[in-house]
């Protein structure tokens, strides 16, 4: 009864208020333009951009450096990620902005003294990749953006210079962070109270920050990659251990890629390509489940749910085996996203039974679930998914004295050394081992859905190696089962990932009658606390509305349109 109150209400206020309001499942609306992103403050800095004049893409920097101050946990400048876009009027094109292995990197990198270190991988200097986001931001307004690039920078320098209120999220993550910090001086100076955790409500003043943003906004790629911001950076990579030097940064590039694609009912499926396995695993789950009466079985049954997790299984398996950075591999990616190749692998499937995924080959090793998307529209129907990272909550943790950002600790995302595959989680394929100037596997999927050539759906997540099953999962929920985007982004998610051969699945959100059907089925089930945190864009051509989703599962995101 309740819900059906609140329901009314909410169509009353949507009516009222078209851009701003939060229901049960109402998404939030707005004629022109539209951003949603895990931080509102960010989100409101690049809806000002398009109430400016700007386009998508330049609201799509202006968000981006808003959240490498406001959103620290994985908004960036120290890290990597990659930026999809699709013009209303032209081809769609794939930025990439990865973290490359530095000069100095190799396959068995990761040993000491024989003995592969999980700490080292992961957690030392030598984890941390030659930052991208920079580079690739500056590449892609150069290319699209309309307004000047120091305009887009500035709303970031302010806030990094003028502080900004600490919300209940960042400061209980912020928190949850500073164990991992105390190693690093300058880290705890930047992100406590001298030693205090920040509270609710206090201000969080980033000078260092500031100053290594106005370098950015003075110089471009220059004032980070060049003179005293790279010098900074190097500086503690001499202290620390790491590998970084002058040369490596002075010779990073951002690439442009083509952008995989598929068809999916009608629509098109555009996502990105390696060295993101993300694009097409989706795509390749997305060709196996077209041939499943996936709208007729139903949101959320037994059914759909096994015939999920089976595409799933498919896909993580390929997924595994072949890909890596397409600069240093021979990737089969045609027939992977080929509809043939889907036939094939749905002929497999049983929709009474699991599978089984083969334990005689390899696990993966757990993957964290820091990293942020974000989703813009424009009034011309210009669209950018973004989606980037530090790798883990915080990255390495270090930020760079004098610098004040964050570096990644992308480096934990190559595989451990040749042949260390075993079953205990760590992965020894060649594709994917670190090589100088590599760039490591990523999950990270920005995806654009266009139906006859025009902007329909904008999602992507965090979310480490789910990060591919949740995307899938918004696609679904809008195309076969009807829903709007909040309706999309709220819905309960499941995640199999070939091995370990369990299917997970969100805690309270399918009945334990369903449940039981799948165990009948032959899946091991998990329950686990939340996955992802979609931000999702949905045209609503009929209206001449875009209708947004931000994620509840966690704080402090927020759609902003007008
Ligand atoms: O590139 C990747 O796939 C990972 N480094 C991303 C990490 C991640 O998504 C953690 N997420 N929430």
């Amino acid at each position: 009864m309740i819900r059906f109150i609140v329901a009314g209400l909410c169509s009353v206020l949507l009516l009222l208020a078209a851009a701003d309001a939060h229901c049960l499942n109402a998404p939030t609306r707005a004629p022109n333009s539209m951003v949603v992103s895990a931080n509102d403050t960010a989100s409101i800095i690049g809806d000002q951009v398009m109430v400016d004049g700007g386009n998508a893409m330049d609201a799509a920097i202006a968000t981006a450096f808003a959240l490498a101050v406001t959103h620290p946990t994985a908004g960036n400048i120290g890290g990597g990620g990659f930026l999809l876009y699709q013009p209303a009027e032209a081809d769609p094109i794939a930025y990439d902005f990865r973290e490359t292995a530095p000069t100095g990197s190799h396959p068995e990198m990761w040993l000491e003294e024989g003995e592969y270190s999980f700490q080292r991988h992961h957690m030392s200097h030598m984890a941390v990749g030659v930052p991208g986001t920079v580079a690739g931001l500056h590449m892609a307004w150069q290319e699209h953006g309309s307004l000047p690039w120091k305009r887009l920078v500035e709303p970031a320098i302010k806030l990094a210079a003028d502080g900004f209120v600490v919300t209940d999220g960042l400061a209980s993550s912020l928190q949850r962070a500073l164990r991992r910090m105390q190693k690093y001086p300058a880290s705890m100076a930047q992100f406590s109270k001298t030693g205090a955790p920040y509270e609710a409500g206090d201000l969080l003043v980033q000078a260092d920050l500031a100053a290594s943003l106005q370098r950015i906004a003075d110089d471009g790629p220059a004032g980070f990659y060049q003179g005293k911001t790279a010098e900074l950076l190097v500086a503690e990579m001499q202290r620390g251990g790491g590998l970084i030097t002058m040369a490596d940064l002075a010779g990073y590039q951002a690439k442009k890629r083509e952008p995989v694609q598929g068809n999916y009912r009608g629509y098109q499926i555009l996502s990105m390509p390696p060295p993101s396995s993300g694009g097409v695993a989706l795509i390749e789950m997305l060709n196996i489940l077209e041939g499943f009466e996936v709208a007729d079985s139903g949101f959320g049954s037994a059914l759909t749910m096994h015939l999920m997790a089976e595409s799933m299984r498919r896909a993580y398996s390929d997924r595994a085996k072949f890909m890596g950075d397409p600069d240093f591999n021979d990737l089969p990616i045609d027939q992977l996203v080929s509809k043939s190749y889907a036939d094939e692998l749905r002929g497999s499937i049983n929709p009474e039974k699991a599978s089984v995924s083969s334990s005689e080959s390899f696990d993966w090793p757990t993957e964290s679930e820091e990293t942020t998307h974000f989703s813009i529209v424009d009034k011309d129907r210009n669209a950018v998914s973004l989606t980037y990272t530090l790798e883990w909550g915080y990255g390495s943790a270090i930020v760079v004295p004098g610098g004040g950002f964050l570096l990644n600790n992308e480096m934990g995302d190559f595989n451990a050394g040749p042949g260390l595959t075993n079953s205990s989680g760590l992965i020894g394929t060649p594709a994917n081992l670190a090589e100088p100037g590599k760039r490591m596997l990523s999950s990270m999927s920005p995806t654009i859905v266009t139906r006859d050539g025009e902007v329909f759906m904008v999602t992507g997540t965090p979310g480490g190696r789910t990060i591919i099953n949740t995307v899938m999962q918004t696609v679904l929920n809008v195309i076969d089962h009807d829903m709007n985007a909040q309706a999309a982004v709220d819905s309960g998610r499941i995640h199999h990932q070939w091995l370990p051969d369990k299917l997970i699945y969100e805690k309270g959100a399918f009945s334990p009658d369903t449940l039981k059907l799948l165990e009948l089925k032959g899946h091991l089930l998990e329950a686990r606390d939340r996955q992802g945190a979609a931000e999702v864009i949905v045209v609503n051509a009929e209206e001449g509305l875009l209708e947004a989703g931000v994620d509840r599962r966690v704080p402090d995101g927020g759609a902003r349109g007008h």
